[in-house]
């Protein structure tokens, strides 16, 4: 990885056990220089065994239980946190964590939609919620807007974009996630807005259509392809990108 400045000193990713998650903890830790501290969450710690060989291998890594979906666990990694980053706070925050279930018109019922709102939606803001008072920490005090101070990065996805539905009908299979995702970016909008005051800069970010469980075997790129182009596009965010939809090539993607 190219020697570059510091892209932060503490991040916190959901949803680490597998895919792109782990796929940025493995990036990170490789960076130089690295964070001084990557929360690296899983629903299981236990059984995230390539997230334990991390742990083994490098002092800056933290593997903490988090599920996005339940209050106790949020809570409990909170406090967790807050001892381990202590008056610095945190500066950046991915909410990569996430699931798919497909499901066309005929399909779709009443219990996938919630379900993938859920995970998808509610928790993004739930989680950013209970961080907040850490990233208003991180942000006290510094200059400009980026991850250096403190930033959300909401993991979005094309699919989410009303102007490509024409162009992208094969999302059409899956209604719950396309329509939860549309919902996150409005999540990205309101805290933008809302945060920017503070200092806190918030994006989605479409990691690229990646060779994961849920991305599936038919996805032209693998992981390894695209976690240098978004590390890239997280080292670079500043002012002009709050409030911004953006590829892992750092393209602006249509609402
Ligand atoms: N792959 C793609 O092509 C693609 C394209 C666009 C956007 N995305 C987005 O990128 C993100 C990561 O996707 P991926 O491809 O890496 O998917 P993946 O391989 O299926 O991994 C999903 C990750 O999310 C975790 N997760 C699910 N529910 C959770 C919960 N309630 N609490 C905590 N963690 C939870 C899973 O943990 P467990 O191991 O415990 O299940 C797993 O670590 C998602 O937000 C996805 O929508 C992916």
């Amino acid at each position: 990885m190219a020697h570059r400045p510091q892209l932060c000193r503490s991040i916190l990713i959901t949803g680490c056990s597998r895919g792109i998650g782990l796929g940025l903890v493995r990036g990170l830790l490789a960076t130089s220089p690295p964070p001084d501290l990557v929360l690296a969450t899983c629903r299981d710690p236990e059984k995230a065994q390539e997230l334990q060989q991390l742990q083994k291998q490098y002092s800056n890594i933290r593997v903490l239980q988090l599920d996005v979906v339940s209050e106790k666990s949020i809570k409990a990694v909170l406090k967790e946190v807050e001892d381990l980053v202590g008056e610095k706070g945190l500066n950046c925050l991915i909410n990569n964590a996430g699931i798919n279930i497909s499901a066309s018109l005929d399909e779709v019922t009443t219990q996938t939609m919630l379900t993938l709102y859920e995970t998808n939606t509610v928790a993004q803001l739930m989680v950013t919620k209970a961080f907040l008072p850490l990233l208003r920490k991180a942000a006290q005090g510094g200059t400009g807007m980026g991850c250096h101070r403190a930033a959300i990065v909401n993991i979005s996805s094309d699919s989410a974009s009303m102007q490509l539905v024409e162009v992208k009908k094969l999302c059409l299979q899956v209604y719950p996630y396309w329509i939860a995702k549309a919902a996150l970016n409005m999540v990205t909008r309101c805290l933008a807005a809302d945060l920017k005051s503070d200092g806190i800069l918030c994006i989605s970010l479409h990691p690229g259509w990646i060779q994961t469980d849920m991305g599936g075997k038919m996805a032209p790129l693998k992981i390894q392809d695209t976690i240098p182009g978004i590390l890239s596009v997280l080292a670079s965010l500043c002012d002009t990108h709050n409030g911004s939809f953006l590829d892992w090539q750092g393209e602006t993607l249509p609402w």
